[in-house]
């Protein structure tokens, strides 16, 4: 299993509330557009511990209106098949929840009846959580409607230069003008790819597609 874990780099997650979901209302009014769904795309997902993550820090920043607009495309290859069950069930050992801080670990899980030991991740952030089996080789967008969002972290660093070139520019042609990519700290956008993207934040590796 791809080595993941709840919580994992908090720090980047926590300006997708703080930093990004404020960038895309303001522009949506700007635009005059009303409030719609916000899409995001966690890429490599592995059990699900990253989109849950993000979904449950969202739960609790966000209004709830807005946060049951927020769907999360959940994606991996899944060699052996193993991550649609474990993120369709929203199923997870205390062992693998011990990172989450207790308020949000009482207000956000229960006892899983069926899996003693285990805890279900409540229904109201689990049905913003949708899995699919999904090779990013494949070059193709897991849906085709634009992202406000994507994550890609710890994923790329397994491909080549090349893949990782190539499935960078599939990730700019999948997301909304001005949405936004999000990779681990030690991964960078290649400087000969034709996609444009600013860096955020000096702090975290978030780029924003450019408009032209
Ligand atoms: C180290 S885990 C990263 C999990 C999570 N993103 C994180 O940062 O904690 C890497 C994941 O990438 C997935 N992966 C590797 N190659 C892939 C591909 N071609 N398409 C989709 N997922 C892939 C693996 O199955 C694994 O679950």
């Amino acid at each position: 299993m791809g080595a993941t874990y709840f919580f994992r780099d908090l720090h980047t997650l926590n300006m997708v509330h703080s930093v990004i979901i404020p960038e895309i209302n303001n522009n949506r009014k700007s635009q005059g557009c009303p409030q719609k769904k916000i899409n995001i795309w966690s890429a490599g997902c592995a059990n699900g511990s990253e989109p849950y993550t993000l979904a449950v820090i969202l739960r609790e920043a966000l209004d709830e209106s807005v946060f049951s607009d927020v769907c999360i495309r959940a994606t991996d290859i899944d060699p052996n098949n193993r991550f649609e069950a474990i993120i369709n069930r929203g199923s997870y050992t205390a062992g693998e929840l011990s990172k989450i801080p207790a308020d949000m670990f009482a207000g956000n899980f229960m006892p899983d009846i069926e899996n003693a030991g285990n805890y279900v991740i409540n229904d109201n952030i689990r049905k913003q959580v949708k899995y699919h089996h999904h090779d990013l080789l494949t070059l193709k967008p897991v849906i085709n409607e634009p992202f406000d969002i994507i994550l890609c972290k710890n994923v790329l660093l397994h491909f080549s230069e090349k893949q990782r070139s190539d499935v960078i520019e599939m990730f700019y042609n999948s997301l909304t003008d001005g949405g936004f990519f999000i990779t681990e700290q030690t991964q960078k956008i290649p400087e000969h790819l034709p996609v444009k993207f600013e860096q955020m934040v000096s702090n975290a590796r978030i780029y924003r597609k450019k408009r032209f």
